[in-house]
């Protein structure tokens, strides 16, 4: 039997084929826009996502046997905000998980409802991009929309009402509403008050690798697959590239190098760090996981390539950095704001430390080795609540870069182990869909029998002490601007006629 996984990405889908023993079959992928309505704003259209889907499931299939897919499933970009009229009508673009707007909201949350109690009503604090403080936001500023929702969901779960007409989420994706009771697995009725929605307006709640219907009988037409077509609930995508990589079970480390960067460490037991720096999420097998996000890594990279230097030779560009751990140029990869460990939407990127020898690949190399330090940043937190991590899988499109890959093993002193597929969410979404259609017995079984490690880089001391010495220096570049970030923040906001703290309630 065939099963198709879905990754519902940033800047585009990327769908998988895969069969019954877990050889991937085919792939593809469609691309459509992302807007950025104001500084820090990010948003996308839930019909650009559901009809690239389309076409890109009629590619995947094209010219093989439709009769032997038996399931679907989905990895899917998380915390992003959609909602629907009750005629079932998208409201308003999506706010995206990497939109800064809710500065004021984060705020009130975690200072006047307190950390203490969002903690306690969910694992987590409020950052800018959740879901929870967009509701607030659209609350207050467009209440118009805001009157008018029926139905709140994420962003491949609005695939999934679309294939199979099911409100459904899963519970990893859940996890980054701030909605969510992370370690019962239910709904927080006290987040729901707070933003004054009712459950009703809420997705049932399934695990990832549960079955919630088959594909509509248009659809399956228009697809021109069986409608037996089951669909499983999917996952966030960083649950699902944990799935891809193999990274289930306790104590395992995963690093997605993707549009943002996230360090996701696997756990059988629910825990919070003590600051709730690091997500404290649902796995997808049942379990738990911690995770910090960076909002900008591999997008780092292609902004600084592709619109920065205007090439797409990126191979090239890479073959020319020279002196690992040398560099004199430092890169801040805040571009949009920063979730991990910083949470200021204010933060932007940076570069210091110029001077006239400055070359492009200085330059080119200060932003890989930013985005990596940065990942430092997130796994120091880590370590600091007792998380003792010696090794890594990674995924992403920026972990096709070997020099990247180095880089970021010496810069964490971490062995780095490189999955023999490539592919991340949509491998882990069609690994997924195979569960629920009861080809494994669980995700942990598929996991052993799928995922093989290809090879593993090994840092090497000398330049993990050129490293070491060089995060001493970029940690303190951030607390050095912050003040800087915060008033060229005011100067916009009072531009664009925001708002501030108070105004929220
Ligand atoms: C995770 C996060 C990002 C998005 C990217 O918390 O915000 O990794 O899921 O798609």
């Amino acid at each position: 039997m065939f099963y198709a996984g879905i990754d519902l990405g940033t800047s585009s889908v990327k769908l998988l084929l895969m069969d019954s023993e877990g050889k991937v079959i085919n792939t593809v992928s469609e691309e459509y826009p992302v807007y950025f309505p104001k500084p820090g704003w990010s948003e996308q259209n839930p019909k650009d996502w559901y009809e690239s889907v389309i076409k890109g499931m009629a590619r995947l299939l094209d010219g093989i046997d439709k009769s032997k897919l038996a399931g679907i499933s989905f990895g899917g970009q998380m915390h992003g905000l959609v909602i629907l009229d009750e005629d079932d009508k998208v409201i308003r673009p999506c706010i995206l998980w990497n939109d800064g707007r809710t500065k004021a909201e984060c705020e009130y949350l975690n200072e006047r409802i307190g950390k203490t109690a969002l903690s306690a009503y969910t694992a987590n604090i409020a950052f800018a991009g959740f879901t929870a403080p967009k509701i607030m936001w659209l609350k207050k500023n467009e209440p118009e929309s805001f009157k008018r929702i029926k139905k709140i969901m994420l962003p491949k779960d609005y695939l999934a009402y679309m294939l199979t007409g099911v409100f459904s989420t899963d519970v990893s994706d859940a996890s980054g509403t701030l909605l969510f009771d992370v370690k019962n697995r239910c709904w927080s009725k006290e987040m729901c008050e707070i933003c004054g929605i009712t459950i009703e307006m809420l997705p049932r709640i399934y695990e990832s690798y549960e079955c919630i219907g088959t594909v509509m009988k248009h659809t399956a037409d228009l697809l021109g697959i069986g409608a037996n077509v089951k669909v499983a609930a999917g996952a966030g995508d960083n649950a699902a590239a944990a799935v891809a990589t193999g990274t289930v079970g306790d104590g395992k480390c995963n690093i997605s190098l993707g549009t943002s960067g996230t360090i996701f460490i696997s756990s059988d037991k629910f825990s919070v760090d003590e600051n709730n720096c690091l997500h404290s999420f649902c796995d997808a097998n049942g379990r738990y996981h911690l995770m910090g996000c960076m909002l900008s890594a591999a997008s780092c990279n292609k902004w600084w390539m592709e619109d920065i230097l205007e090439t797409d030779s990126y191979e090239e560009e890479q073959s020319k950095i020279e002196n690992l751990g040398e560099n004199h140029v430092y890169f801040l990869p805040y571009l949009m704001g920063e979730r991990s460990p910083h949470n200021n939407p204010n933060a932007r990127g940076t570069f210091i430390g110029m001077s006239m020898d400055t070359t492009r690949s200085h330059m080119t190399q200060a932003v890989l080795e930013g985005v990596a330090f940065a990942f430092r940043d997130m796994l120091e937190i880590a370590k600091k609540s007792g998380i003792n991590v010696e090794r890594t899988k990674v995924c992403g499109g920026g972990a096709k870069s070997r020099k990247w890959i180095k880089i970021l093993a010496n810069v964490l002193n971490l062995k780095i182990d490189i999955p023999k597929s490539e592919e991340g969410p949509s491998l882990g979404a069609a690994i997924l869909a195979a569960t629920a259609c009861g080809e494994y017995k669980n995700v942990d079984e598929a996991v052993e029998k799928i995922i093989k490690i290809k090879e593993t880089i090994e840092p090497e001391k000398e330049l993990t002490d050129r490293y070491q010495k060089q995060y001493e220096i970029f940690r303190q570049i951030y607390p050095a601007c912050k003040e800087i970030f915060d008033k060229m923040s005011l100067e916009t906001m009072c531009a664009c006629g925001h708002r501030t703290e108070t105004d929220v309630v």
